[in-house]
């Protein structure tokens, strides 16, 4: 292996651990020194929960639902992991788990073991360092030093001969440089990126190429950093009349996407009826071996019961034990060995189940992250299609790209990248992603995609000029969208002040969340409540006016990455007397928003002091020039 490989391999396995120890540190600060109120409050945990169990995954994990009795609201996500308590989430003995589904009301938990709880009500989740995620991505990079992956290697080291042909691809639907991207990604080597500003078509011509390959036969994985990003591309997929397998769950219960999940597969499957009286045959015999003795401790030795079914069966005695004491055991016996045998069988069965769908899907989908489970230790895939691929890690991406032959990354590194907290990590370069750091290498091996189906050319116009050097073109059909009269573009000053929620490093702005309202008001009289999105940079003014108005999306603009809305406001939040917009700075998360619109985009803000930062004086003095 190169001695460069080496290196970035090592740097990244150094990174990830003092990411994951920052990641501890700031938990475990919070967990001791915040009661379990004030956890609450930051949204990091939830208390006075009352537990039920609910069955089982198909995989066999113990879910539990957690409910609360009023609405829960909370920053923890499907896929996180927390740990269940009796208010003291630092002991050790605690059962931890994955969030499996979360609801208005209560939350769903998957445990691996069976956990066990002192009581059933007054039980408190707080999240933890999702270790799961850390480790997956630290034996992913174990993994890539083996010699088996000198190919990648090579890519790695910049040194590969990466090649690439232009074969025709036949897609009417695609502009040329969509279709040619998809050549040659297609007939790549080993590598290939496809890039371009926001809407050019990325996710859009990525699900083609997804197309493209299963109608060749072959098998793909396709990911992307965050759930609501995987939800996208599979979305995308879907409209092309394809069928991925979600692993993993999508973002929102009861969405469209819950009929591609694996677990809803396993339960439409032919077999399924077989596994479901098995465990009807399974709880009643559960229920008849309550109504007979059991052994009792002192008696079974540390024999298990299996043991002892064993030792019954030869008609044996065990080590002091009588054969007398063994057979007074076994109406006992013979029950567990009975569940023994059905329990086995629901398993065995689970497993044909399980491999009998992950084997009829061309089209596996899940986070980087949880590509790495259990479910697909073997699985290999002869590509691995990384949408948003800028927002990965160089850990996190070679998680599912050590499962394939070749792979594409999809993405925009204007837009926003890995979310690294650690500074040592930074240094060492976790922030960079994958695509990136390719781009650096192969700087010929990406098409660049450049006209855009989204957004009124009064909106493209903004972005091209401020991100793309002019660059990006506006598609015809979607020069002139409008869904209402007005100006495309619209600001409004308003003189608020930013406040920041206690106890958390996140602001909010009342005068905004009122203009917000109005506006929306208005909106409403010209378009449905799904054609509007409401963004903000910060996560408690999206909270505080969700709240507000639950029919309508609102979100971060960390969140509504990829995604788009006939209207969109903004709301910046930022008006203090010193100036400072904070993280607003960040040319990349001002390209995220404003690029979200389709046909009308309001800005709503202290504008005037916003525009004291140069990018934001050339984004309002354009405005102004436009109308
Ligand atoms: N060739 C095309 N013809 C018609 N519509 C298209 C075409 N390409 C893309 N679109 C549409 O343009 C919109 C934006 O596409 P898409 O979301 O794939 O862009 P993107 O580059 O992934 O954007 P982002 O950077 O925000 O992720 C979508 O509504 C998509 O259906
Ligand atoms: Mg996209």
């Amino acid at each position: 292996m190169e001695y460069q490989v080496k290196t970035l391999i090592n740097n990244m396995l150094r990174s990830v651990e003092y990411e994951r120890e920052e990641e501890r540190e700031r938990h475990f600060q919070e967990m001791k020194y915040l009661t379990g109120h004030e956890r609450e409050k930051k949204g990091r945990a939830i208390i006075n929960l009352k537990k039920r169990k609910s069955g089982r995954t198909l995989s066999g994990e113990h879910l539990y639902i957690f409910s609360k009795g009023e609405r829960i609201e909370t920053e923890i996500n499907v896929g996180d992991q927390v740990v269940v308590s009796q208010n003291s989430p630092l002991d050790q003995q605690n059962p931890s788990a994955i969030v499996y589904e979360i609801s208005n009301k209560s939350i769903t938990l998957a445990f691996t073991k069976q956990p066990r709880f002192a009581s059933s009500k007054g039980l408190r989740i707080d999240l933890a360092v999702n270790d799961t995620t850390y480790r997956r991505m630290e034996e992913a990079l174990l993994i890539l030093r083996s010699p088996q992956y000198s190919k990648l290697h090579k890519i790695l080291s910049g040194q590969y001969g990466v090649n690439s042909s232009l074969k025709d691809v036949p897609y009417k639907d695609l502009n040329t440089r969509q279709s040619d991207a998809i050549s040659q990604a297609f007939n790549n080597n080993g590598y290939y990126s496809i890039q371009g500003p926001p809407g050019t078509g990325k996710t859009y011509t990525a699900a083609h190429l997804i197309h493209w390959i299963v109608k060749q036969g072959k098998k793909v994985l396709i990911t992307a950093d965050s759930n609501a990003a995987v939800d996208h591309l599979i979305r995308n997929c879907i409209k092309l009349g394809l069928d991925p397998l979600r692993i993993g769950n999508p973002i929102r219960v009861n969405s469209d996407l819950k009929s591609y999940t694996l677990d809803y597969r396993v339960y439409k499957h032919i077999l399924y009826d077989e596994v479901s009286s098995l465990q009807l045959e399974l709880e009643d015999t559960k229920k008849l071996q309550k109504t007979v003795e059991r052994p009792k401790m002192k008696d079974t030795r540390g024999y298990s019961y299996s043991e002892l079914v064993e030792l019954l069966e030869s008609n044996q005695a065990g080590r002091g034990i009588s054969k007398q004491t063994i057979k007074d055991m076994k109406p006992f016996l013979k029950l567990q060995k009975k569940m023994d045998s059905l329990y086995s069988k629901i398993q065995k069965l689970r497993d044909q189940i399980q491999s009998d769908i992950l084997n009829s899907h061309q089209i596996i989908a899940s986070t980087n992250a949880t590509s790495g489970c259990d479910l697909l230790v073997d699985a290999h895939f002869d590509w691995v299609i990384m949408d948003e691929a800028a927002q990965a890690s160089l850990p996190s991406a070679m998680i599912p790209i050590i499962k394939c032959n070749r792979f594409v990354l999809v993405g925009d590194h204007y837009q926003l990248p890995p979310v690294v907290i650690n500074q040592e990590a930074r240094e060492l370069g976790l922030d960079q992603s994958l695509m990136d750091y390719l781009a650096n290498q192969y700087p010929y091996y990406l098409s660049q995609l450049n006209v855009q189906y989204r957004m009124h050319e009064d909106i493209n116009n903004l972005v091209s000029s401020m991100f793309y050097n002019n660059q990006l073109i506006p598609a015809n059909q979607v020069k002139k969208r409008r869904v209402m009269k007005g100006n495309i573009v619209e600001t409004i000053q308003v003189n608020g002040k930013e406040l920041m929620q206690k106890d958390s490093k996140s602001f909010y702005n009342e005068l905004e969340i009122e203009m917000v309202g109005k506006q929306i008001k208005r909106l409403l009289k010209s378009v449905n409540a799904d054609q509007i999105a409401v963004i903000s940079p910060y996560k408690a003014q999206a909270k505080k006016l969700q709240k507000l108005y639950p029919d309508i999306e609102i979100d971060t603009v960390d969140a509504f990455q990829g995604r788009e809305k006939d209207v969109v406001i903004i709301s910046f939040v930022r008006s203090n007397p010193s100036n400072n917009i904070g993280f607003l700075k960040d040319f990349r998360r001002l390209n995220v928003s404003i690029s979200r619109a389709k046909s009308k985009l309001i800005l709503i803000g202290n504008l005037n002091m916003i525009r004291h930062n140069e990018m934001y004086d050339y984004l309002f003095e354009m405005i102004q020039e436009a109308y």
